[in-house]
């Protein structure tokens, strides 16, 4: 029995240590310069993994760097045509994140997750409308709502006051919240969303969830074996949720222009196909209930992040802040204190500001994509096999000297009409690029100009100088949500 034991332990063993030299040194037998214990240096150091990657990106001058992702080899890549040919030319063997999931873990069926391309590729068409210019003109109502109840909020709050963080997050959450589920005339304050705590649960940094990230993407059989899920926590209370209100929508003929009338319209319309490769899915209640519990989980951090990063520039820059007021109130004066899609339209200022926030503080500051075919990448034709990651470092380029000259400096002028033609193709990706690319931009756009419109018409800021020296320790994004704010109520 004891010599069984014993074989079953070594056999075991043997397999750990097989399969973590396998791919040892993978990078260098490709005569690719390699760094090894990047996700230990992860899971040590206090910092973002995008910091980790821009470190790496600017201590080696060669365009492709090995790293391992656990013992998997990943590819840093810095050459522009190359991240194009990634995110879009060579899209069929590049579709994939590489994010495993089990089947069990009903949330995490949702475009953002997806790895069957038919499945990702049909259930992104038909959604894709709910994100038009003309969708969300229809939605514009609830969102203008939203901000003037974030006023209120904020009027009310001492704390949002200082440390805005979760103040901002109450605001863009509230509007995702409203803008899936729709607002009624006994709405009191979009601000009381239910999902506020649940949102913050499931996107919050732990060592627990980077953890079953790592675990994921480097043992996906152990992953599956033990059948884990990332959001367990909120399944049934979430898809629950979505249920009940499809379930009294469907009584009702009300067209409130949100998420779910985009799910009754699919259910009516039966199950999706393709008709290219008859592909079928059925738009079931659990299926959209994903979809829209993904748009929480991409959009409300991100939207919050990017509303704070530009408040902590324009508190450091008081002439931008002034000339951006002079814009603001402008409009405000002419619309009467109402804003419409148009007034927004013609925030043009705003425009540039919010762009050069997001080259500094990409909040998704790095972008990875898994090989699902072997493949060469054009310059330097660099092989790419199979099951390989490729990241592609959004915050590094962002802070490139080769494409944006003094790139710690705050300029918003880099975005203005005459200078716009000098941004990089594909050197500038805070929503990504591709046939991937982020669903909700323009949602989230448009989010952040009128809550920031509505908070500067009433607030200015008190001046300070914003340099941190590091973000919170995450997976996907670059976070500071203690950073401080000193919001002073202005005499209009
Ligand atoms: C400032 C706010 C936001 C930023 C910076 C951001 C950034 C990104 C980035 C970088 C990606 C990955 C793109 C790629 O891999 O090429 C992404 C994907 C995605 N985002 Fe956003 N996002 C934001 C807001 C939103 C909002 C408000 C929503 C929904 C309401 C949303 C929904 C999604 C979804 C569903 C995907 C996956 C798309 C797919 O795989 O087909 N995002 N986002």
């Amino acid at each position: 029995m004891l010599c069984i034991s014993l074989l079953v332990i070594s056999a075991l063993l043997l397999a750990i240590f097989k399969f973590f030299v396998k791919d040892r040194h993978y990078w260098k037998k490709r005569n690719i310069p390699e760094v090894q214990g990047v996700m230990w240096k992860f899971l040590k150091s206090q910092k973002s993994i995008a910091e980790i990657y821009k470190d790496i990106y600017f201590a080696y001058p060669e365009e492709n760097i090995g790293v391992y992702n656990g013992p998997k080899p990943a590819l840093i890549i810095k050459n522009l045509e190359n991240i194009q040919a990634v995110l879009l030319g060579d899209f069929q063997s590049f579709f994939s994140r590489g994010f495993n999931t089990n089947q069990n873990d009903q949330l995490t069926d949702s475009v953002l997750f997806m790895e069957d391309y038919e499945r990702w590729r049909i259930v992104r068409y038909k959604i894709s409308p709910v994100f038009t210019m003309k969708k969300l003109k229809s939605m514009f109502y609830i969102m203008e709502r939203c901000a003037r109840d974030f006023m209120q909020f904020m009027d009310n709050n001492q704390e949002a006051i200082n440390k805005p963080f979760n103040a901002l997050y109450t605001y863009t959450t509230a509007s995702i919240t409203a803008s899936i589920f729709g607002i009624d005339a006994n709405t009191q304050n979009t601000m009381d969303s239910p999902f506020i705590e649940m949102a913050t649960k499931a996107t919050e940094p732990s060592f627990q969830t980077n953890l079953k990230f790592l675990l994921a993407s480097t043992f996906p059989k152990l992953f599956k074996l033990l059948q884990l899920k990332f959001f367990g926590d909120h399944e049934y209370y979430f898809i629950n949720v979505v249920k009940q209100v499809l379930k009294e929508r469907r009584k009702d003929n009300d067209k409130r222009y949100d998420f779910i009338d985009t799910c009754i319209e699919l259910q009516n319309e039966g199950v999706m196909r393709n008709l290219e490769t008859g592909y079928q899915l059925v738009p079931s209640d659990e299926l959209m209930a994903a979809q829209a519990f993904f748009f929480f989980i991409a959009g409300a951090d991100t939207s919050a992040h990017s509303m704070l990063f530009v408040l902590l520039e324009l508190s450091g820059n008081p002439d931008i802040l002034k000339r951006l007021h002079k814009e603001i109130d402008s409009v405000f004066e002419k619309c009467n204190e109402k804003l419409t899609t148009d007034n927004i339209d013609e925030l043009k200022y705003m425009d540039m500001v919010i762009n050069e926030a997001f080259r500094k503080y990409p909040t998704i500051g790095s972008i990875q994509r898994k090989c699902t075919k072997t493949t060469t990448l054009p310059v330097g034709q660099i092989k790419v096999e199979k099951d390989v990651q490729v990241i592609i470092p959004t915050y590094a380029i962002h802070r490139d000297e080769k494409y944006y000259p003094n790139p710690d400096v705050f300029d918003p002028e880099r975005f203005s009409p005459k200078n716009i033609g000098n941004i990089p193709k594909y050197g500038y990706l805070p929503f990504g690029e591709g046939n991937r690319i982020c669903i909700g931009a323009r949602f989230a756009r448009l989010q952040m100009k009128v809550g920031l419109a509505w908070l500067l018409r009433r607030y200015t800021l008190k001046e300070q100088v914003y340099k941190p020296k590091r973000f919170e320790p995450s997976f996907f994004a670059l976070r500071d949500t203690g950073a401080r704010v000193d919001f002073i109520p202005r005499r209009i």
